[in-house]
C-alpha cells in the first residue's frame, strides 16, 4: 500500500488523542489485512519548531497573542510539519495519523474566531503546500458532553478555557467542512462510548482504504 495521510479531527473531549492511539494499534496489528508502517503525529507540535509553536500557542496563558498572530503560528507550524516532516513520510510509504490538519485552522480560526473564510483557504493552501489528506476522521461530540468530559481531566489549555459559544462556532465550522467535503470528511459519532466509536473508525477505514 502507498503512503497514506488520515486526519482526525473534531473539538475538544471527542476522545481523538486515545482513539488515535487503539487505530495506531490497529493497524500496526494488521487490522487491514496484514501488519502497516504506521505513524502518529500531531498539529500544532509535529516538529522541534511545532514543539516551541504548541507551547506558546497552548500553554503560556500569560501570553496575548492577537487572533491574526494566532492564525499565522499555526500556519507557521503547519508548514514546518509538511515539509519537514509530512511529505517525506509519505514517500516512503508510512501510513499517516495526525492529529488536526487544515479544517482545525478553517473551524477554529474561521468560524470560531470569525476570521475570514477566504484568507484562511489561501493560507491552508500556503501552508499545506498542496498535501491534502486521504481521509478526515470527524469526531464529531455534543459541545456541551465534550467540555464536561475536558472539565473532568483537570488541567485546560488556553483554547479550552474559550466560552461554550465558541466551541458551538467551532462545532459548526466542522459541520459546514463535513457538507461541503463529502468524500474527504467522514463524521463518527464521538458521542458514543470508546468502544463503539473505535469500531466506527475501523469500520470505517476498512471501507475505504482496504
Ligand atoms: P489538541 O491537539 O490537544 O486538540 O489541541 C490543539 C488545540 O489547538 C485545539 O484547541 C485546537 C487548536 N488549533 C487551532 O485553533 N487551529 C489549528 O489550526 C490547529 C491545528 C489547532
Amino acid at each position: 500500500m502507498k503512503g497514506q495521510f488520515i486526519v482526525f479531527e473534531g473539538i475538544e473531549g471527542g476522545g481523538k488523542t486515545s482513539q488515535i492511539e487503539q487505530t495506531r494499534e490497529w493497524l500496526q496489528k494488521g487490522g487491514l489485512g496484514k501488519p502497516l508502517d504506521v505513524i502518529q503525529t500531531r498539529e500544532p507540535g509535529g516538529t522541534e519548531l511545532g514543539q516551541k509553536l504548541r507551547s506558546l500557542l497552548l500553554n503560556d496563558h500569560s501570553l496575548h497573542i492577537d487572533d491574526r498572530s494566532e492564525l499565522l503560528l499555526y500556519a507557521a507550524d503547519r508548514a514546518q510539519h509538511v515539509n519537514q516532516f509530512l511529505k517525506p513520510q509519505l514517500k516512503e510509504g508510512k501510513i499517516i495519523l495526525c492529529d488536526r490538519f487544515i479544517d482545525s485552522t478553517t473551524a477554529y480560526q474561521g468560524y470560531g474566531r470569525g476570521l475570514d473564510l477566504d484568507l484562511i483557504r489561501q493560507l491552508n493552501a500556503i501552508a499545506s503546500d498542496g498535501l491534502e489528506s486521504d481521509l478526515t476522521l470527524w469526531l464529531d461530540v455534543e459541545v456541551e458532553t465534550g467540555l464536561q468530559r475536558v472539565q473532568e481531566r483537570g488541567k485546560r489549555d488556553r483554547v479550552e478555557e474559550s466560552d461554550l459559544a465558541f466551541h458551538q462556532r467551532v462545532r459548526e465550522g466542522y459541520t459546514a467542512l463535513a457538507e461541503q467535503f463529502p468524500q474527504r470528511i467522514i463524521p463518527i459519532n464521538a458521542n458514543e462510548s470508546p468502544q463503539q466509536v473505535q469500531a466506527a473508525i475501523q469500520k470505517t477505514l476498512l471501507a475505504h482504504l482496504s
